[in-house]
């Protein structure tokens, strides 16, 4: 069993840096201690868990590549493993499954290689990976999917990554659906157009300019404006919401 009023903990895959770096800080800051998960650059991962452990938080940094099915039950037992020598608790509280990765080919240049690789990180990877850690997420915990403005509408050279957006959007209300039985709520948040390094960043001032014109506020989004907004989520203020899909963008394309 799992003791009562404990603090809460949320898994975040991608937390190293960006957006998924910005739920993980400003959920700290909240009170919730985080297990975050990096790819490719250990360094940033563990700088992001350092930072919150050295201001008075709790994280530990495990690597996770999430395109990487088959190592999801070893990921899995690590975190059981975690979860018990680190808070003697056999539940996470909430997961933000947040890693991904861009698109920049037409449809014509779309390779096979191309599309499978998004879909292993972008969908494929969600699906499993919310599986196999599903045992581990505290009846009454949640589940907070990234999804993106361009679920909603279309523009050029993101067909695979849009489209499978909007499948993970849908795959957010089976979610819902399945794990009602257990009271978890499952969202998804879908930011606009955010100022990080995702598919290489967001380009030259005029390209940027554009993009920020985009929205009705103006302005290019910040990692801060949706991983402030993805924390608020992580409590008990947000308990009725379930199964929704809740865009950031500052109003884009309306
Ligand atoms: N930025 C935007 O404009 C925007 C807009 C809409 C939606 N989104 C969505 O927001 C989420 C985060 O985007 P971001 O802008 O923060 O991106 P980012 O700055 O490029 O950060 C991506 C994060 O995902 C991790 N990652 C990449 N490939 C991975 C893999 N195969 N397995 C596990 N982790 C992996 C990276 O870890 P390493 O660095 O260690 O590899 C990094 O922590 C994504 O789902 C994206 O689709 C972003």
């Amino acid at each position: 069993m799992d003791p009562k009023n404990k603090t809460k903990i949320v898994l975040i895959t991608g937390g190293s840096r960006g957006i998924g770096k910005s739920i993980a800080i400003s959920a700290a800051k909240r009170g919730i201690d985080v297990i975050l998960t990096y790819n490719s650059n250990p360094e940033q991962g563990r700088a992001v868990a350092n930072e919150i452990n050295d201001n008075g938080g709790k994280a530990v940094a495990l690597h996770l590549d999430t395109s990487r099915t088959d190592t999801f039950d070893g990921f899995a037992d690590q975190v059981s493993h975690l979860l018990k020598s680190e808070w003697s608790r056999n539940h996470f509280d909430y997961l933000v499954n947040n890693a991904g990765i861009a698109q920049r080919s037409l449809i014509k240049d779309t390779t096979e290689e191309i599309f499978d690789k998004i879909v292993n990180v972008n969908f494929k990877g969600v699906f499993f990976l919310t599986q196999k850690l599903s045992s581990l997420i505290t009846d009454g915990g949640q589940i907070i999917n990234i999804s993106s403005a361009l679920a909603r509408f279309a523009f050029p050279g993101v067909a695979v990554y849009g489209a499978l957006k909007s499948a993970l959007e849908g795959l957010t209300r089976y979610f819902a659906k399945e794990y009602a039985e257990r009271k978890i709520r499952v969202n998804s948040v879908a930011p606009g157009t955010i100022d990080t390094d995702f598919g290489g960043g967001k380009g030259d001032e005029s390209h940027r300019k554009q993009l920020a014109s985009m929205n009705a506020l103006g302005r290019l989004g910040q990692a801060d404006d949706v991983g402030d907004f993805v924390a608020s989520m992580l409590s008990d203020d947000s308990r009725f919401v379930n199964a929704q899909r809740i865009e950031v963008g500052g109003g884009i394309m309306i």
